[in-house]
């Protein structure tokens, strides 16, 4: 330790040498020059131009420990820049508090914050904001940063829930739901009819202990695109049937039961027998 500091304060002597022997340059207008450079700060700091070197991204390429720091104690008194003095002009730059996030503006990509910061964000973020306002869910009373804990990182939405069944992993979760309107249940044509099941068992068992053809037809090819959107028969099939037996019997389930468990024919197969036997088929539930 002895040895440290009698080196600290030869090299403060010497820093002291040099700034007057500058001032007193200065004063004598250009005759040598011998001046604080930035490759002296090592000699006396090793934290920040350890940072810089490891870390310090456009703080080391674009400008100089000098640049920020202009003169030294005890000459100059001041000599911590204001952020301000270079990043002006975008919303960004209006916040108060930069180094509670930027914490080390020697390392400034290496950014820090609580998990309730919100508004910072959406100095550069806003269709998210737009999408939870629009959509109101809990997730809308969530801070950004209460998911998005690390900046740029996206969080696993079973790190917080449960999945609806055993089957069903994370990468699922994006073909039924976004993350920023989670209510709004939407789903792409190539869905697994499993994913239905974790909540509609009796629905899928019933269909996959169906025989007729609908069995091979995916639930959302049916309820296509939206949670709860439920087809009409005709969408798909139009009039099969001529017009004078509709008018007689206008409902599809008078003959062929539901969707799910459509009938079938065995021994009368003209309409009015099926008619007929569906109506008694469907007597007893109706009371
Ligand atoms: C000879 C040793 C020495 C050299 C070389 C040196 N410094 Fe310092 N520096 C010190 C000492 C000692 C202090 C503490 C002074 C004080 O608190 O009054 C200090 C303090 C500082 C501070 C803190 C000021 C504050 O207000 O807290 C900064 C910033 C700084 N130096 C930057 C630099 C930069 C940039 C360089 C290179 C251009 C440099 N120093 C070169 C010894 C040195
Ligand atoms: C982009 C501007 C910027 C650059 C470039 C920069 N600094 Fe700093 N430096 C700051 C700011 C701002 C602080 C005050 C940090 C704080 O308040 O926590 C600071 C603090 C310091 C301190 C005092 C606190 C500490 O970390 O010990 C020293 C010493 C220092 N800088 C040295 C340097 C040296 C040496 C370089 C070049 C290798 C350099 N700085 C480059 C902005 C800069
Ligand atoms: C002496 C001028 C100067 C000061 C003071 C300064 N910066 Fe910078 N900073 C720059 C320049 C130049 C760049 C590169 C161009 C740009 O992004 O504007 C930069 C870039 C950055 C970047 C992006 C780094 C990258 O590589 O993409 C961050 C973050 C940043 N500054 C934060 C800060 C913070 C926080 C402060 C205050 C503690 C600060 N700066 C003070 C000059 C400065
Ligand atoms: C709530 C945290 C937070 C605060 C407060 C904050 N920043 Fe940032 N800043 C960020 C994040 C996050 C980024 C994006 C980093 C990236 O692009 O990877 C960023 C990026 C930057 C950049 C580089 C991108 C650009 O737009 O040029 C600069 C420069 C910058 N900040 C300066 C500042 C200044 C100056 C302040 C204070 C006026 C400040 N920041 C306050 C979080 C913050
Ligand atoms: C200064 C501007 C700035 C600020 C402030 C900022 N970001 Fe970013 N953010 C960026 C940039 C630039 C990227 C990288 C480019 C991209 O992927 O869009 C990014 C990327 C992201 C990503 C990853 C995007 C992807 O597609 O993988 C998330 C998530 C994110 N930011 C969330 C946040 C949160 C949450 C906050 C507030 C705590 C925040 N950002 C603050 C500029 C910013
Ligand atoms: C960091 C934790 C976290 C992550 C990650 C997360 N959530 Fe949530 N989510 C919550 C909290 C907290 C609630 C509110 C719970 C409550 O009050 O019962 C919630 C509620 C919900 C709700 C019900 C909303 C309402 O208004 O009833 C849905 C749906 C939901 N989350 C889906 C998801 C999906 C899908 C993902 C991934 C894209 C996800 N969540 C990621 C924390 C999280
Ligand atoms: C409940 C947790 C949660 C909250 C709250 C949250 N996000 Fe996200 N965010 C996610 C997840 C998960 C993704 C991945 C995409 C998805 O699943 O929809 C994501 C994606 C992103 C992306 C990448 C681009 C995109 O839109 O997909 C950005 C940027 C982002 N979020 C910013 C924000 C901002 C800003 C806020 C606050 C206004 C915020 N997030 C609130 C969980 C959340
Ligand atoms: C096949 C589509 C589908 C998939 C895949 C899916 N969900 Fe859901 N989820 C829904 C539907 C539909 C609801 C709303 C039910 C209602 O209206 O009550 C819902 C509701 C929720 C809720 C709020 C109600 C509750 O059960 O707590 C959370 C949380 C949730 N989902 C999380 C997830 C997570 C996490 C994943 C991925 C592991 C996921 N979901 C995958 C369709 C899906
Ligand atoms: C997280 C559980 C959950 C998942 C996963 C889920 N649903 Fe639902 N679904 C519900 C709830 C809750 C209701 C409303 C209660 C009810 O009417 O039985 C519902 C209702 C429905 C309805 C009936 C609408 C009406 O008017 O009666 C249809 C159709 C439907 N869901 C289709 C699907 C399809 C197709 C899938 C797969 C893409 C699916 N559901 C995935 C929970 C879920
Ligand atoms: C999304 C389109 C769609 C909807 C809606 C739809 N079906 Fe079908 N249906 C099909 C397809 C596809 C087949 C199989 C055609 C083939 O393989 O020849 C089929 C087959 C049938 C068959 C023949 C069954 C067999 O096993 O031979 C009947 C009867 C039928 N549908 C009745 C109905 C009734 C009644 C409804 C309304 C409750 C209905 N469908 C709704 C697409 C649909
Ligand atoms: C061929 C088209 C078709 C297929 C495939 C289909 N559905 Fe349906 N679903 C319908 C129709 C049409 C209705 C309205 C009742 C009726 O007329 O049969 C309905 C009704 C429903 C209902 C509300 C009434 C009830 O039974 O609870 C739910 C929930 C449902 N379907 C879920 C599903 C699920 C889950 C799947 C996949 C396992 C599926 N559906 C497959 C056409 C279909
Ligand atoms: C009065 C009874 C009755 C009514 C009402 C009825 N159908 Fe049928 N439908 C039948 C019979 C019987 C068959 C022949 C069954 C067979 O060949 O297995 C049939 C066959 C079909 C077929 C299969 C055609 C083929 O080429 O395989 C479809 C699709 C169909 N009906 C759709 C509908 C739709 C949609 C409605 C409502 C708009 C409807 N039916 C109303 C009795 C009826």
């Amino acid at each position: 330790m002895k040895v440290v500091n009698s080196r600290w304060l030869t090299a403060v002597f010497a820093l002291l040498a040099i700034l007057s022997f500058a001032g007193m340059a200065c004063a004598a207008q250009e005759q040598v020059k011998a001046t604080l450079t930035s490759s002296d700060c090592v000699k006396c700091h090793s934290k920040a131009p350890a940072d810089i070197a490891a870390n310090g991204m456009a703080h080391k390429t674009n400008v100089t420990c000098q640049d920020c720091h202009v003169g030294h104690p005890p000459t100059v008194k001041k000599i911590i820049p204001a952020c301000s003095q270079c990043h002006e002009g975008k919303p960004h730059f209006s916040l108060s508090g930069c180094l509670s996030c930027h914490s080390n503006p020697h390392t400034p990509k290496v950014i820090k914050f609580g998990n309730n910061v919100t508004d910072p964000c959406l100095t550069c973020h806003t269709p998210q904001i737009e999408k939870l306002r629009k959509n109101k869910s809990k997730h809308s009373a969530l801070a950004c940063s209460f998911c998005h804990n690390v900046h740029g990182k996206i969080p696993d939405c079973t790190q917080c829930h449960k999945p609806h069944s055993k089957e069903m992993v994370q990468a699922d979760c994006k073909k039924c739901h976004q993350a920023h309107m989670p209510l709004v249940v939407t789903y792409g044509a190539e869905t697994q009819s499993k994913l239905c099941a974790s909540c509609h068992k009796k629905a899928y068992d019933l269909l996959m202990a169906s025989t007729a053809k609908h069995k091979s037809v995916l639930c959302v090819t049916c309820h296509q695109s939206k949670h709860k959107m439920v087809p009409k028969c005709q969408d798909c099939h139009g009039l099969p049937h001529p017009a004078g037996m509709m008018a007689k019997f206008p409902k599809c389930s008078q003959c062929h039961n539901i969707a799910h468990d459509l009938n079938h024919w065995s021994a009368d197969t003209t309409p009015e027998g099926a008619a007929q036997g569906a109506k008694k088929a469907a007597a007893p539930k109706k009371k």
